[in-house]
């Protein structure tokens, strides 16, 4: 059970579940120090079983305490001004221009389930689910409170973190406020982090974290694809199976930073937060600011155990429960088979031929409104485009019901085109310093979220274009990133707030859009993943996972996707050869076999299929509706990695192990190969499994199938064509299931 408890004497907290314990420590001089977070802790637990203090030459002390510096200590949550010297995760600037805080330890409260912001995404849990320690400090001088905020959940390797600043004092300026920090003195040697950019997002990336600060972070105003908000923290030997891992996820999707400092004593400084760059937010007596969420998660078991953590906590604590319990739509969009291109005879041409195979729901993406017919122009005008589609939204999505499949349609609402209405009337609404030209990517301009009268006028335009249409699905696109950082609507001392409140102006439209519309999915979209975070989870329960298609590419970018979000929430979709990205031609069954593992949908205009390729796609979407359940709910095990050689394997396994899929892959076609086994993950030792696919039929037992594994050997033979077996982007699923 959960459980958390205050030693007066030992002046100890420790939050611990049925898995894990946190213990964190009041110093002598009430700061607060990080004592442990990992596998749970029995016992009485003191001061002296975590921190030996010694006195150190050129080391500063804090009076009256000769052993106490807090360069040397393991802090929780250090700020700046007494004794430490490295980072701190909290500055701020005083009216007198002073930076030094001093936060000391005044009182604790704890209490039953979880406390959520109401501006900002979050995790929820109910009275039985969670508890909640509220830790709060004071610094006497500012008269400022802090208040560091703690969940422990059931069940679940997990603790939630955030932290508020209260001012009861003279106006104060926050220039770093972090959501966590934390002193590690254990054996964390390295981090992965999951970086690339447009095109080939989340590739993972592994780095040793060396003295000095090791840091990812954005400063496009999005979370990015660059670097995702997320790391993993892994002992020397860690790997997928083995090992210690601490997981660090922001629920934030605008600027954030996350650094590690090796410290002089090889002690490893771990924080994550909202950016320091620009952030300067200005506290008046009486107000309050909130830092977003962190997601902390550990295991003693490897990397697949901790995605399965944060998978499973996702699932019940992030993502609402609605779209959790519904079994999600097989959707087919329109934008590789028609780009810009379309009118509403070709949109209900595929939509006829997407209800013959199978498929649930039909998206309308890019073009369909103002005068949008390239990507120069009507972003910002949110009135149906008639001359493509006569019978107006309301009318097109009557069709599309009739013919038996739910509507979507795509939005981006964050972005004005200078050729529209919009912009004509409101050239003011954009991001940008007035005098000086704003930059534009993809040919637009950025709509000043941080105003709310901006974020009212595009909510006003869409709800008069949506309301009363049966609408299930919305995919929420953000083609580009913010530059020329400016909002004239915000006095010159608060600029430093300008990308807060942006994001800020980006979940309140997501607030009420989805109370408006609470039966439509919204699928979140930055030129494909560049915002693929739990923030956006909260709002949008699936994002679509990257803009490239092409299923080698996407074995790399949905296998680093899976480092932190579940299958359920990546977009996968097949579309067409050559691909429109690499223009590399895969075979029909590799791709299919790839976007199975995600929401799995279509981005192709099925009429241009052969006879065949359609027989298959009815059996493909049959095939996935049948393993729809395990896909998204089971556990997903990565197995052999794309990052590391020419095949690639993952599975999902149900919770009682009694049925597995298995996608193997193999890029290229190797002469004569070698044997290689291909050991699964998951499975009950002793259970003898029944398995079916093309490389292997037959009954054997679970410990065969994770310590033999199946024998892989197709090769390319020969000098002759016909000696061929296989050849390029040959794809394998392996169908267990218990006898
Ligand atoms: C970028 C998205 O990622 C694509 O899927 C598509 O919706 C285009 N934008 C439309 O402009």
């Amino acid at each position: 059970m959960m459980n958390i408890t205050y030693d007066e004497k030992n002046k100890i907290f420790h939050l611990c579940n049925e898995k894990i314990s946190y213990v964190i420590g009041v110093l002598p001089n009430g700061h607060l120090g990080h004592f442990y977070f990992g596998k749970k802790l029995y016992g009485n637990l003191t001061e002296e079983m975590f921190i030996r203090r010694q006195y150190k030459s050129l080391t500063n002390y804090i009076g009256g305490y000769e052993n106490l510096s807090l360069n040397t200590e393991l802090c929780e949550y250090p700020t700046f001004g007494t004794t430490d010297l490295r980072e701190p995760a909290l500055m701020t600037k005083s009216e007198n221009g002073s930076i030094i805080t001093n936060f000391e330890f005044v009182d604790y409260d704890i209490n039953k389930g979880k406390s959520n912001s109401d501006s900002l995404p979050h995790t929820f849990a109910n009275n039985d689910q969670a508890l909640t320690l509220d830790i709060t400090l004071m610094d006497k001088t500012l008269s400022v409170k802090l208040v560091h905020t703690y969940t422990v959940f059931k069940n679940t390797n997990v603790v939630v973190r955030k932290t508020k600043m209260l001012n009861n004092g003279s106006p104060i300026s926050i220039t770093k406020i972090m959501s966590m920090s934390m002193d590690l003195s254990s054996n964390y040697s390295d981090w992965v982090q999951l970086s690339g950019d447009w095109a080939r997002e989340r590739h993972m990336v592994k780095r040793i974290l060396d003295h000095g600060i090791t840091k990812i972070e954005s400063k496009a105003g999005s979370s990015g694809a660059i670097h995702n908000p997320g790391v993993v923290l892994t002992t020397p030997n860690t790997d997928e199976s083995t090992g210690e891992a601490i997981g660090v996820n922001l629920v934030y999707s605008g600027n954030f930073e996350i650094s590690a400092e090796r410290d002089q004593n090889d002690v490893l400084r771990v924080m994550a937060g909202i950016n320091q760059f620009m952030f300067d937010w200005t506290l008046m007596k009486g107000e309050s600011f909130e830092t977003p969420e962190v997601v902390l998660a550990y295991s003693k078991e490897g990397l697949n155990d901790l995605s399965h953590t944060y998978h499973t906590f996702f699932r019940h604590h992030l993502i609402h429960p609605k779209w959790i319990n519904e079994r999600k739509p097989i959707l087919i969009n329109n934008w590789e088979a028609t780009y810009f291109d379309f009118d509403e005879y070709k949109i209900i041409e595929i939509a006829q031929k997407a209800k013959e195979v199978g498929i649930d729901l039909f998206v309308l993406d890019d073009g369909w409104f103002g005068n949008r017919n390239n990507d120069k122009e009507a972003l910002g005008d949110w009135a149906v485009n008639k001359e493509k589609i006569p019978n107006g939204i309301d009318g097109l999505c009557k069709r599309i019901n009739e013919i038996g499949l739910d509507f979507g349609i795509w939005i981006e609402p964050e972005m004005v085109s200078e050729n529209s209405n919009l912009y004509r009337k409101h050239p003011d609404y954009i991001i940008g310093e007035p005098g000086r030209p704003s930059s534009k990517g993809r040919h637009q301009l950025m709509l000043d979220f941080s105003r709310p009268i901006v974020v009212d006028e595009i909510f006003n335009q869409l709800i008069q274009t949506f309301d009363g249409v049966n609408i299930r699905y919305i995919k929420w696109d953000m083609n580009r990133t913010i530059t020329e950082p400016f909002s004239i609507g915000l006095s010159k001392t608060s600029q430093g707030e300008f990308y807060h409140r942006y994001i800020l102006g980006v979940y309140d439209l997501y607030r009420r859009l989805s109370n408006r519309y609470p039966n439509i999915l919204f699928e979140s979209c930055s030129a494909g993943g560049n915002r693929f975070d739990a923030g956006m989870l909260f709002f949008a329960p699936q994002t679509w996972t990257s803009d490239n298609t092409d299923a080698v590419e996407r074995l790399k970018i949905q296998y680093g996707t899976s480092l932190f979000y579940p299958l359920y929430s990546m977009g996968s979709h097949i579309s067409d050869i050559p691909n429109h990205q690499t223009y590399r031609n895969t075979t029909y069954k590799f791709r299919n076999d790839v976007a199975m593992f995600g929401t799995y949908g279509f981005e192709l205009d099925l009429n241009r299929l052969s006879d065949e390729e359609i027989k298959s796609t009815i059996e493909y979407v049959e095939q996935f509706k049948l393993k729809q359940q395990l896909i998204h709910n089971g556990r997903f095990y990565r197995i052999e990695s794309p990052f590391t050689g020419n095949t690639t394997a993952w599975s999902v396994v149900n919770e009682d192990q009694t049925e597995c899929l298995v996608g193997f892959y193999q890029v290229l076609a190797r002469p004569n190969q070698g044997i290689q086994r291909l050991q699964l993950k998951g499975l009950d030792d002793s259970r003898l499994y029944e398995v079916k696919s093309s490389l292997y039929n037959g009954t054997v037992s679970g410990s065969y199938l994770m310590n033999h594994g199946i024998i892989f050997t197709p090769s390319s033979n020969g000098y002759s064509i016909n000696r061929q077996t296989v050849g390029d982007f040959q794809s394998y699923l392996i169908h267990v299931n218990a006898k």
